[in-house]
């Protein structure tokens, strides 16, 4: 008999439905040591709630985290609320005994994700933080390849997040335009542990950061037929420096609301003398593999579906956003189970206090038009 993990939500807006929806179709993973349940939602919105009692394993509903926690049927808790909202109910989380698979970009600043980091320690449970692009198949083929030392003396590297849709002045303000529930690192905290978990994995911390921050609308609809002020960064990109393979080596880390024609686009691109690679979710079948011999190539293979954590899904279909999202909850429970093995892992706390780290330094950089030392 497999062991089931009740899982809790508190936050039932866009990511807590898209959890949910992984959760659902748990069944389509091979042979996974870990069965999941859907047990509790706690949202604000009465009308989100009513939207999870479609699901038959929930059985409790409240707008009361501090309910949801005290439940003896919930062993995991994910959190998926606005970034002020972070530090106290992850917190609230490690306190009542839950394991915890925390949002990015896990508390609003340095300093509450350095207490977040140091309170999972303290309390022993398994905690890690939400990054799922790097469970796609095209970017575990760029994994493995940066990892097995053919790609000659590093040249440079790429990691980019896009979004398009903030284009559009008319497009109403939420919380995630304003400093005080998103933070001061704005676009940074939005799209920045997209970029920077892969890199971190690979072990290239930048030692150097110049950062560009720009803030183009400081203003939008608020929806209720006024204007709201908008605080926080648009656009950020951040030159850094990376030892690889004993080299310095410039990193180019690019998190952008307002990217003209990208909707949701997550890119990799790594070179050196001898190889490259490239992966985009624009084109999310395609790899790009340079080659250097008499003659210089770059190869493109059409990917399938050869994901982490095997499923009933044919080979050769094409994978998505609900996809990868379900295999990074799949690595989250295999993890916690002591199953991972060699696959690829959820953001550690250590890791999303350093992306942190970095991205204060980034706006120290911005602040005095100079490249600033994380940490
Ligand atoms: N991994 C990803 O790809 C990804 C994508 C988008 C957002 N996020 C992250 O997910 C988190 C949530 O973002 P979102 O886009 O889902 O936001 P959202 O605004 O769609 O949802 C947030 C939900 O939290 C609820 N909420 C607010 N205060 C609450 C409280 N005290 N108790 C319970 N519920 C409360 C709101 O009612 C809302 O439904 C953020 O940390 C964000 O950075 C991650």
């Amino acid at each position: 008999m497999k062991p089931t993990l009740r899982i809790g939500i508190i936050g039932g807006g866009l990511m807590g439905r898209e959890a949910a929806s992984a959760f659902a179709r748990w069944f389509v993973l091979n042979n996974f040591p870990v069965q999941v349940e859907l047990v509790a939602v706690c949202d604000l919105q009465p009308t989100l709630l009513d939207w999870f009692r479609q699901i038959p394993t929930v059985k409790l509903l409240t707008p009361d985290h501090h309910q949801l926690l005290a439940s003896p049927e919930v062993d995991v808790v994910y959190v998926a609320v606005p970034h002020n909202l972070h530090e106290a109910i992850y917190l609230d989380v490690l306190a009542a005994g839950k394991d915890l698979l925390a949002e990015k970009p896990f508390g609003i600043d340095l300093a509450a994700a350095r207490r977040i980091r140091d309170a999972a320690a303290k309390s022993g449970r398994f905690v890690r933080c939400s990054s799922e692009f790097p469970f796609l198949p095209g970017v575990q083929r760029v994994i493995e390849w940066a990892q097995s030392g053919t790609m000659g003396q590093p040249l440079e590297v790429r990691s980019c997040f896009w979004h398009s849709s903030d284009l559009d002045p008319t497009k109403p303000a939420n919380w995630k335009r304003q400093v005080r529930t998103c933070g001061a690192i704005g676009v940074m905290g939005d799209l920045g542990m997209h970029v920077v978990h892969v890199p971190f994995r690979l072990g290239w911390f930048p030692s150097r950061v110049y950062a560009q921050l720009q803030k183009i609308y400081h203003e939008r609809p608020d929806g209720k037929g006024g204007t709201a002020p908008c605080d926080t960064w648009d656009n950020a990109m951040l030159h850094t420096e990376v030892n690889i393979q004993g080299i310095e080596t410039p990193m180019r880390l690019e998190m952008k609301r307002l990217a003209p024609g990208a909707t949701n686009s997550w890119s990799i691109e790594i070179l050196g003398t001898d190889g490259g690679m490239r992966y985009s979710t624009a084109e999310p079948k395609t790899l790009w593999k340079f080659d250097r011999s008499k003659e210089q190539w770059w190869s493109r293979t059409d990917l399938g579906f050869q994901t982490p954590f095997p499923t009933i899904t044919g080979g050769i279909f094409e994978p998505g956003f609900p996809d990868c999202f379900l295999q990074m909850w799949a690595a989250f429970a295999a993890e916690r189970q002591g199953a991972l093995g060699n696959r690829f892992g959820c953001v550690t706390p250590d890791e999303a206090v350093r992306s942190h780290e970095l991205f204060e330094a980034a706006l120290a950089s911005h602040a005095q038009r100079t490249a600033v030392i994380p940490g």
